[in-house]
């Protein structure tokens, strides 16, 4: 991928981008280490990446955490990962007033650990007031799953007489999804060579431009945002206009 050239420096960010990190069992299998260290180097990876996206301006960090099929992994791995999330996310709760980050969790909380689930409860609730930067972790997510529930929820109002079928606009059926009122990401990057969505914001993506990228996600970098980005604005987005 060409990197940042200088005339593309002070165009914005997009306002929204969406993450899917993966190539952590890779990198620490590169290294002779359990699949639980790569995680670790994921979270920090994630830590950098947001703080980074905060300096730019980017208003919406969507990342992809954990997913519906993650459960098929080893248990070791399940727990480290929801170690992970529980550790980052007590930070978050202590540094909450400094940071002004808001919380939002896509996905079905309902299989994670009773503290697991406090603790995003806390966070979405407590950061509800803050509008500057809005992280959303999706968790136990799929987009198929998310699409689904949507279904079911508006079918539950049609059935009990609050709507009617042929008032389903698809912005309307936005509100039913986990990510309401937020935009669409413009943008989502997946790094690690793999060029799938494997189930990632399939409603929200209709147009978003994808970055595919070699990096492993432990390694990513300021640089490779910077270069997402500008491959971002090097392309011509139509809609489905000429
Ligand atoms: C995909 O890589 C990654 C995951 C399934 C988990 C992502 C989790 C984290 C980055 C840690 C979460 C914590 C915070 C604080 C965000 P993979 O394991 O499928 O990699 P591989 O394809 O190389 O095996």
């Amino acid at each position: 991928m060409a990197l940042f050239k200088k005339k593309e420096i002070n165009l914005p960010p997009p306002q929204h981008i969406a993450i899917i990190m993966d190539g952590n069992g890779r990198w620490a299998k590169k290294r002779g280490l359990p699949r639980t260290a790569g995680h670790g180097a994921g979270a920090e990876a994630f830590r950098r990446t947001a703080n980074y996206c905060r300096t730019l301006g980017v208003k919406y960090l969507t990342v992809y955490a954990f997913s519906t099929e993650n459960w098929k992994r080893s248990e070791e791995e399940v727990s480290g990962i929801m170690k992970l999330l529980g550790k980052y996310l007590e930070e978050a709760l202590a540094d909450m007033e400094k940071n002004h980050v808001r919380f939002r969790f896509f996905g079905d909380l309902s299989r994670l650990s009773p503290e697991l689930q406090t603790l995003c409860q806390n966070a979405q609730e407590r950061s509800s007031e803050y509008d500057e930067v809005q992280v959303n972790f999706c968790l136990n997510y799929g987009g198929r799953d998310e699409i689904v529930k949507a279904a079911k929820s508006f079918a539950r109002e049609v059935a009990e007489g609050k709507r009617k079928p042929e008032e389903l606009t698809e912005q309307l059926f936005d509100n039913y999804l986990y990510s309401a009122g937020v935009p669409d990401p413009e943008l989502i990057i997946r790094p690690s060579g793999e060029m799938r969505t494997s189930n990632f914001l399939l409603w929200q993506s209709a147009y978003s431009e994808y970055v595919f990228m070699d990096v492993l996600w432990p390694d990513f970098s300021p640089k490779d945002l910077d270069a997402a980005i500008a491959e971002y604005h090097r392309r011509n987005r139509r809609f489905g206009g000429v």
